[in-house]
């Protein structure tokens, strides 16, 4: 099912001009119909990059990558085709379509929502029966009712199947609860629940969907959490826990490693605190806290496990220019002990005192070290500088360094010296690795294009498809001639796999009346299928274009198919074989 109707991609087609998006990462020149310039895709000095504005393609004859607008930008960009022309989308000013209510995902995630929120009332109502264990652990850990109610806690029951008949009795389908991973199949092929004897924790998005669960032991059995797998409306490293009461409170967030942290937060009154799921923090997570939040606090565990993750964590932030504190926590391993431990006044302390980035890392490198004497201060002031030149943004080198100098009693112009010749050494490192980087991007894409090419030539002879090739680019300009051909021709026909699907795309599209554009195969064929495709679209401007060449082209398909079987006759079907009996009398 194609993920944006007709209509949709036909006018995101109409308001982008392939030139003039192509123009702007590549220098075209124009001769003519078309415009060259030099390939993006692989390192060339002559221009082989080809632009065609009246079919809104590209062509490079150097590497083969091809395609239209939406291709372009996948591979240009490196993303999806859904990112792709939502990019583009934005580009042109056009709104991108809302899911519509035919389309079979669509309707499987508003089920799954729907799922989601019966389980979780289900686990909700299971929860403050009277003497449920989770209950029972919840208020020992000093969480109140009211936060159980606003967190939306539950309890899994401990049997096999509980939600699975809760939900199946509410006409809830066996694949849609696999689908959003509530239920399970068994070794013995019926249905059980994922979740067994759980504290549950919803995991809610920015709309109020219910998009997941985590699910906690009561003790200390492992894997102490489950939880949702992806789902077609959650993906892993994604979700962040809280962060739907989170964002009303201000533009501070704190981040905690727990749901238990978080949990214990809101109810000390840090509304602002959230929580990634599960996996390590994703740069993905960090772009949605980014547009939440101007600082970030980092509240993770004081263990060596918790440090480092701190560290990592800032360092995506620090990439995507969103300043970042990270908290000592003393006296307790994370937040939830902490509070519980000290109180809520003691937590408050702990965040205003919260340290920079800079001044956290500068801690860190001062760890372990003496630096009363003089081995340990140079020690000191290597790591520092180290930190420092680091930074960005010159104005807080500069307080840094003049806070160092003071510290340590070196000189502002050791220390500047220091700085200077490191920044240079970093800047030296960064130009080297983006510049490989880059190349590496490029020479990825560059074999990929040519793998396909390569395997697609190996695929059937070069006289077999040249003729599939030609009669697929007639079909495409002369769409009427399918009328007369559609008793002559089947998908079989075809010799590789990619043209029997085109050969099935085209002509679905022509029996709907649709129109033929390179745009509406983006979707289904990936960029180097696309780039190959090109080429065929292309094509139809230098064939003859009659049903007398079409009918020639069946012939030498079928002459050619006979050619490759000959070789080995229990591959025939016994039409096939026939006509090859005869043939040769
Ligand atoms: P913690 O082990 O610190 O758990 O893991 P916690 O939430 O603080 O739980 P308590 O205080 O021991 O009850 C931090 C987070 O890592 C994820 C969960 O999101 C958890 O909240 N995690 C941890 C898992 O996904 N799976 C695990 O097995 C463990
Ligand atoms: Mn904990």
């Amino acid at each position: 099912m194609a993920r944006f109707s007709d209509d949709f991609l036909f006018e995101l087609r109409s308001r982008i001009d392939i030139e003039e998006l192509i123009s702007s990462y590549v220098r075209l020149k124009k001769q003519g119909r078309i415009s060259r310039g030099l390939c993006p895709f692989h390192v060339e000095k002559t221009p082989s990059f080809t632009v065609y504005s009246d079919t809104q393609s590209y062509y490079c004859f150097g590497c083969g990558a091809g395609g239209e607008s939406i291709t372009f930008i996948r591979n240009i960009e490196n993303l999806s085709y859904y990112d792709a022309v939502q990019f583009l989308a934005e580009k042109v000013g056009l709104k991108m379509p809302e899911e519509t209510a035919d389309d079979g995902l669509y309707a499987l995630r508003k089920r799954i929502f729907e799922a989601n929120r019966e389980a979780a009332r289900f686990f909700y109502a299971n929860l403050i029966k009277p003497d449920c264990p989770a209950y029972t652990y919840l208020i020992g850990r000093g969480i109140k009712p009211e936060t159980i109610k606003r967190f939306g806690l539950g309890y899994a029951p401990d049997s096999w199947d509980a939600l699975t008949r809760h939900l199946r009795s509410k006409g809830f389908k066996e694949n849609e609860l696999i689908s959003a991973d509530l239920s399970q199949k068994s070794r013995t092929g019926g249905l059980i629940d994922v979740f067994r004897n759980r504290l549950m924790f919803p995991i809610i998005d920015l709309k109020g969907n219910v998009i997941a669960f985590g699910g906690r032991v009561l003790g200390d059995e492992k894997p102490k959490y489950i939880n949702t797998s992806d789902t077609p409306v959650y993906k892993k490293g994604k979700g962040i826990f809280a962060l739907n009461i989170a964002k009303a409170h201000g533009r501070s967030l704190i981040l905690c490693e727990g749901y238990m942290d978080v949990i214990a937060m809101h109810q000390a009154g840090f509304q602002n605190a959230v929580a990634g799921l599960g996996t390590a923090f994703t740069s993905e997570q960090a772009q949605i806290l980014s547009r939440y939040a101007d600082e970030v606090i980092l509240a993770y565990d004081s263990d060596d496990a918790g440090k480092k993750a701190a560290k990592r964590t800032m360092s995506i932030f620090q990439s995507m220019n969103v300043k970042t504190k990270i908290l000592t926590l003393t006296g307790g391993k994370d937040p939830d002990e902490i509070i519980k431990r000290f109180g809520r006044e003691y937590m408050q302390k702990i965040i205003d005192g919260s340290l920079s980035s800079t001044e956290y890392k500068l801690a860190l490198a001062k760890e372990g070290i003496n630096t009363d004497t003089a081995d340990g201060k140079v020690e000191y002031l290597k790591k520092a500088v180290e930190v420092l030149s680091e930074l960005d943004d010159a104005i807080e080198r500069d307080v840094y360094a003049g806070r160092l100098s003071e510290e340590t009693g070196v000189t502002r112009t050791a220390i500047d010296e220091q700085i200077k010749r490191a920044l240079s050494f970093r800047k030296r490192k960064q130009d080297i690795d983006s510049f490989n980087k880059a190349r590496e991007i490029l020479e990825g894409k560059v074999i990929a294009a040519k793998n396909a090419l390569k395997l697609y030539n190996q695929s059937a002879s070069l006289r077999c498809r040249q003729a599939e090739e030609t009669l697929l680019a007639s079909l495409i300009q002369n769409p009427e001639f399918y009328k007369k051909l559609k008793d002559k021709i089947t998908i079989d026909d075809f010799s590789s796999a990619l043209h029997k699907r085109l050969f099935f795309k085209i002509t679905e599209r022509i029996e709907n009346n649709q129109e033929l554009d390179l745009i509406y195969f983006a979707d289904e064929f990936n960029p180097e299928e696309m780039s190959i495709l090109t080429k065929v679209f292309q094509k139809g401007r230098t064939i003859s274009n009659t049903l007398d060449e079409c009918l020639d082209c069946i012939k030498v398909m079928s002459e050619e198919k006979l050619k490759q079987s000959a070789a080995d006759p229990s591959k025939l079907s016994d039409e096939e074989f026939l006509r090859l009996f005869y043939k040769k009398e």
